[in-house]
């Protein structure tokens, strides 16, 4: 294994140890129902935009150990749920589980995230994806009761209050179902070819799920909209940026920024603001009219501050034959809108409001505004505001008025035998609910980053960031304890440790959490009992 010294949010004093190369892998490829590996995690940020969670951590207060650790390495928009956390207000944490076999150490990760946002404030929901198990997977149903318990008790025994979050199954909710139906309308098939690599043989139930895991996703803003974080791993990400799409696509308005009557694209847009800054300064210097209007935006785009003339009456601009973009296409409806004049502005546009609702929005608009065909323009509200505002008519017109949902996402933990974790190889992981002399086992015989000889391990070190042993006290065993985690690195990089000794510490370690988590379970069994969650499905 070669380890990526370049790897993103890796702490000199606390390196993660989360390189998770398996043979073979070379490439990225983030499929939700593969087998996902992650060879570079660098390519996550560049190829699918994911950003880098170190950034963030002085915005956080007092993050995680996994955060603290690189362990959650990637992130995308988390800023409006660390800032809701810092100020006090309103926000959500939500994960699913497949419950296709036991709850592994991997899963704790997400366990404990979940429980980590709910004590600081967020409301949390941890919920069994039963219907994606049963038609991604085909489990059945009596498969997937005794495993949403086993994940159920584990999310319970690691502290997650029941009482103020919310557990449920995917086949159990019905809001939940009239959710995915509703966002379906906003998804098609080639969206899902595109995004998932549906085909003509893809079941119907499979695709059904998805718009399932979209209404999961989306469901914490059912009461009010509100910063979500989800937690999941990077294979999630497809999952991820569509619900971002579809929270955006049930919107009732889209605010933007415009500079005259007529709609821009993004590009577009650009070249306004580009106009703008310079023409709106050249104005303020004139002693007469300091109007700026649409035609003299088209000469400076066109020509270049040159060509600008205030004092024409009638102005006139000649197209330049500039090839299809952007810049001619602006031009040409600048010079349409000839003497309009031209202004920044927010525009809320009718995305698919109700008429009362785009009525009660033009009312809503203080200050100057216009009002247009499909679109409202205010020329006193700042864009954030106007955001605010057109959330707010829409939830008071029974629209959902989504925030798009946030992730962060977590390095795969190695497998104890090196490679990829993998629940269908035991020895690769340790379960939740292995016997703890079992666990104790594996940890003896697991792989690890030490040299040939014990000489040769003194005198150049082991390899701690290639050591699956050192991950578990990374991810797992130092638990909040930093000191205990550099003092594993530092030792054996420094050549004081050594592999035998260990892993005897690291394996006894396990025993006792293995050991005090299962005692946490069989506690957490009468408090499951009296959830109203049915784990007895008479479906067949
Ligand atoms: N697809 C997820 C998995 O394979 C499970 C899941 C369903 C999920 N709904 C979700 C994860 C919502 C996060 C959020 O494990
Ligand atoms: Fe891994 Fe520990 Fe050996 Fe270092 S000493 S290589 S951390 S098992």
């Amino acid at each position: 294994m070669t380890r990526d010294t370049d790897a993103p949010s890796t702490d000199d004093v606390l390196p993660d140890g989360g390189d998770t190369v398996a043979e073979g892998a070379d490439d990225v490829a983030l499929d939700p129902w593969g087998s996902s590996t992650v060879a570079d995690y660098r390519k996550l940020f560049e190829e699918f935009g994911i950003e880098e969670f170190d950034e963030l951590l002085p915005e956080i207060p007092k993050p995680h150990y996994l955060m603290r650790r690189g362990v959650i390495f990637g992130h995308r928009d988390y800023r409006p749920v660390a800032a809701a956390m810092r100020n006090d207000e309103p926000f959500a944490v939500l994960s699913g589980f497949m419950p296709t076999g036991d709850p592994h150490i991997g899963h704790k990760l997400v366990f404990d995230e979940i429980i980590w946002h709910q004590q600081r404030g967020g409301d949390a929901y941890g919920l069994i994806a039963d219907l994606e198990a049963h038609s991604a997977r085909g489990l059945t149903w009596d498969e997937i009761d005794e495993h949403s318990r086993d994940y159920l008790l584990s999310l319970l025994a690691l502290g997650f209050d029941p009482e103020e979050g919310e557990l449920y199954r995917q086949s159990d909710n019905r809001e939940l179902q009239d959710l995915a139906f509703e966002l379906g309308i906003e998804a098609n098939y080639s969206e899902l070819q595109a995004i998932y690599g549906f085909d003509g043989e893809t079941d119907v139930s499979h695709m059904q799920s998805v718009v399932t895991q979209m209404a999961d996703i989306l469901y914490p803003q059912l009461d009010e909209p509100k910063p979500t974080v989800i937690p999941v791993g990077p294979d999630q990400d497809p999952h991820i940026r569509l619900a971002r799409d579809l929270a955006t696509r049930m919107r009732f308005f889209k605010v933007t920024e415009a500079y005259a009557s007529f709609e821009a694209d993004d590009a577009e847009r650009e070249l306004l603001r580009e106009a703008w800054d310079a023409l709106s300064e050249l104005a303020a210097d004139r002693d007469g009219d300091t109007t700026v209007r649409c035609v003299h935006a088209a000469q400076y785009l066109a020509h270049g501050e040159s060509a600008v003339d205030f004092e024409a009456d009638r102005p006139s601009v000649d197209v330049p034959e500039i090839e299809e973009s952007a810049r001619a296409s602006v031009v040409k409806k600048l010079q349409s809108a000839g003497m309009e004049p031209f202004r920044p502005r927010t525009r809320f546009f009718d995305r698919q409001a109700t008429d009362e609702a785009f009525e009660a929005l033009i009312d809503a608009v203080e200050g100057e505004k216009r009002v247009y065909e499909g679109h409202v323009d205010s020329f006193d509200l700042a864009p954030e505001a106007a955001e605010e505002l057109a959330r707010q008519v829409e939830v008071d017109h029974g629209g959902y008025g989504f925030i798009p949902p946030s992730s962060i996402y977590h390095r795969f933990m190695t497998g104890l035998t090196g490679g990829k974790m993998s629940s269908s190889v035991p020895a690769s992981h340790i379960s939740l609910l292995d016997d703890p002399e079992v666990g104790y086992d594996k940890v003896k015989s697991a792989t690890t980053g030490g040299r040939e000889t014990a000489e040769e391990q003194r005198e150049l070190g082991g390899e701690a960031d290639d050591c699956p042993v050192y991950e578990l006290y990374a991810y797992l065993l130092a638990n909040d304890d930093d000191g205990l985690a550099t003092e594993v690195y530092e030792e054996c990089v420094g050549g004081e440790r050594l592999c035998g000794g260990c892993k005897e510490q690291a394996a006894e370690l396990m025993r006792e959490f293995l050991a005090d988590h299962q005692e946490k379970r069989e506690e957490a069994r009468e408090l499951l009992a009296e959830l109203d969650i049915d784990l007895d499905s008479d479906r067949a």
